[in-house]
């Protein structure tokens, strides 16, 4: 690059400078995630090449595609949990290390620990990350009492239903305050009444702390449901075929997730998701 023949501007000289003359009320600025030039491949099967993307941070983001479009690896590389070939990912400028995370797995059976009850399971990464008794169970109450959780939190995980151990791992996840909660297909164990039930849940959550949600979902009923915009990828090399605006109330009751507007939505998304796999 060239050296820029404008002179910089040095501290203090801001302010002398002429003001607009039409002064718009600006808008508040958007924290975004940043994807930039991510790549991934596994031996020769080229997953992401070059790839990129902008999210609003405090929304609720699901992502739909094909099977094996690279989902999963994309919510494990922008969490941290896999590392990229090439690429970049900014919280609101900061790196996945400077940004509390948490992270909710499918498989609720091997996520929580057996050994530990359900109350030390919300416990522990709180002691991990080694905040006195005190603290710890101030934030444990805290957050127990927002959720109205019904569960006997002294009992351990094998004796729980598979919902009620996912809405232990959702507790366990939240106890640390995250900034951005990853969830992969979370709810995909469950039965249908019982998964009917976290969506309630885990829209309650959200509307109650706005926390960033990057959701996978196989279901795109649910991808919609829940989400302020739902990611549409293509066939690998995965690409974002649309970023789909659900704009649709909150709460997002029967009559929300039954009304026009919503098959309208989920109309569209099927189209494009059928214009990419038929590709
Ligand atoms: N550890 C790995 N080693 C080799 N290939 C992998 C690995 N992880 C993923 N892949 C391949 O990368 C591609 C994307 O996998 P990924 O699991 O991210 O897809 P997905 O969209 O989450 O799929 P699904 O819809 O089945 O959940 C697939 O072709 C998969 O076989
Ligand atoms: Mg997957």
């Amino acid at each position: 690059m060239g050296r820029s023949n404008i002179a910089p501007i040095r501290a203090g000289e801001v302010a002398t400078m002429p003001a607009p003359e039409l002064s718009m009320p600006k808008a508040p600025r958007q924290p975004l995630m940043t994807v930039r030039g991510l790549r991934k491949a596994f031996d020769d099967a080229v997953v992401y090449d070059d790839f990129a993307i902008d999210l609003p941070l405090k929304h609720f983001i699901s992502v739909f595609g094909p099977n094996g479009c690279g989902k999963s690896t994309l919510i494990n590389m922008v969490s941290g949990l896999l590392p990229m070939d090439a690429g970049e990912v900014l919280y609101d400028g900061q790196l996945i290390s400077e940004t509390r995370v948490s992270y909710v797995f499918q498989n609720y059976r091997e996520a929580l620990f057996p050994w530990l009850r359900a109350i030390d399971n919300i416990h522990y990464p709180l002691k991990v990350m080694g905040a006195p008794r005190k603290e710890r169970h101030r934030r444990v109450e805290k957050l127990l009492a927002e959720f109205e959780v019904r569960i006997d939190l002294n009992a351990y995980p094998y004796t729980l239903s598979g919902g009620q151990q996912q809405t232990v791992s959702i507790l366990r996840a939240l106890v640390t305050e995250p900034e951005v909660l990853f969830l992969d297909e979370p709810f995909s164990a469950l039965d249908y009444e019982m998964t009917m039930f976290m969506r309630e849940q885990l829209q309650k959550i959200f509307m109650k702390t706005r926390t960033t949600m990057l959701l996978v979902s196989h279901d795109l009923d649910e991808a919609i449901e829940l989400a302020d915009k739902v990611v549409l990828l293509t066939r690998r090399p995965t690409r974002v075929a649309e970023i789909v605006d659900i704009d649709l109330p909150w709460p997002r009751n029967l009559e929300v997730t039954t009304g026009e507007s919503f098959m309208a939505l989920k109309r569209h998304c099927l189209d494009r998701f059928w214009q990419e796999v038929k590709k």
